[in-house]
């Protein structure tokens, strides 16, 4: 899926009225594009869009920085009282921060939330089922209409959701896009992928009902306008 060439999304017939409280979950392996595509369908919708995996980027981030490896349920709850990330469903993108601080400031762990370290250890964090709970019970306080975006937004959390998508493309595909936010050789990338995908696996699956969506041929504005259809098709 190419992302360089985003034209404007064709208008949509869907109004702000017939999207009250609608949720939208856009599903998908690892490096499968959801979170430009999830952002793009927001955009096009009016509506935010909501990242789960930055929740667990977050939680897995101040899991390292407190030196929990490996990281126990008890001690991550125990953290997560004490300082709970906040995800903020920007229109421009999700944001994730902590706080406050001893400056009285929330720290901003977004960018931090993306790095090799992060994508390694992620995902024996989400593994743990009292930490699926923790953020699920962040995304269900969230107010709708929003489209979400994650591994398991429509089997687990918004099974009630009123269009569902899941989005694959092959390991060397997702390998060469991340190519390019990562600097990092591109076989090592579709090893970490795979092995990702197969830790993942448990929970990374498509919803009944879902609209599967290879996004290995298609660019990045091919791939929203096909869930925009797929959308109105359900409205
Ligand atoms: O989408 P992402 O790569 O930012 O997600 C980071 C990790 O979080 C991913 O390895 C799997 C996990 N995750 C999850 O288990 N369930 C979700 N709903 C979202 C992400």
């Amino acid at each position: 899926m190419n992302r360089g060439c985003l034209s404007r999304p064709r208008p949509t017939r869907l109004t702000s009225a017939r999207l009250r409280g609608v949720i939208v979950t856009i599903d998908g392996v690892a490096a499968s594009g959801k979170s430009s595509v999830a952002s793009g369908v927001a955009r096009a919708l009016g509506i935010p869009y909501v990242s789960s995996g930055l929740l667990y980027r977050a939680v897995t981030l101040l899991a390292l920085e407190r030196g929990l490896t490996p990281p126990t349920a008890p001690a991550l709850l125990e953290l997560l009282a004490e300082h709970p990330p906040e995800l903020r469903p920007l229109p421009q993108g999700n944001r994730v921060s902590v706080g406050p601080g001893p400056d009285g400031e929330q720290r901003d762990l977004t960018d931090a939330a993306h790095t090799g370290a992060v994508d390694a250890g992620v995902s024996a964090v989400a593994r743990l089922p009292e930490i699926r709970q923790w953020v699920n019970d962040r995304l269900r306080a969230l107010p709708p209409p929003f489209v979400a975006e994650g591994r398991d937004m429509g089997t687990a959390v918004f099974p009630q959701a009123a269009a569902k998508f899941f989005l694959t493309a092959s390991a060397r595909v997702r390998a060469q896009r991340r190519v390019l936010e990562r600097q990092d050789d591109v076989d090592k990338i579709e090893a970490a992928l795979r092995a990702r995908d197969e830790h993942d696996a448990a929970q990374s699956r498509p919803a009944q009902g879902a609209q599967v969506i290879d996004t290995g041929t298609l660019d990045l504005n091919g791939v929203i306008q096909a869930v925009l259809s797929g959308i109105e098709g359900r409205r």
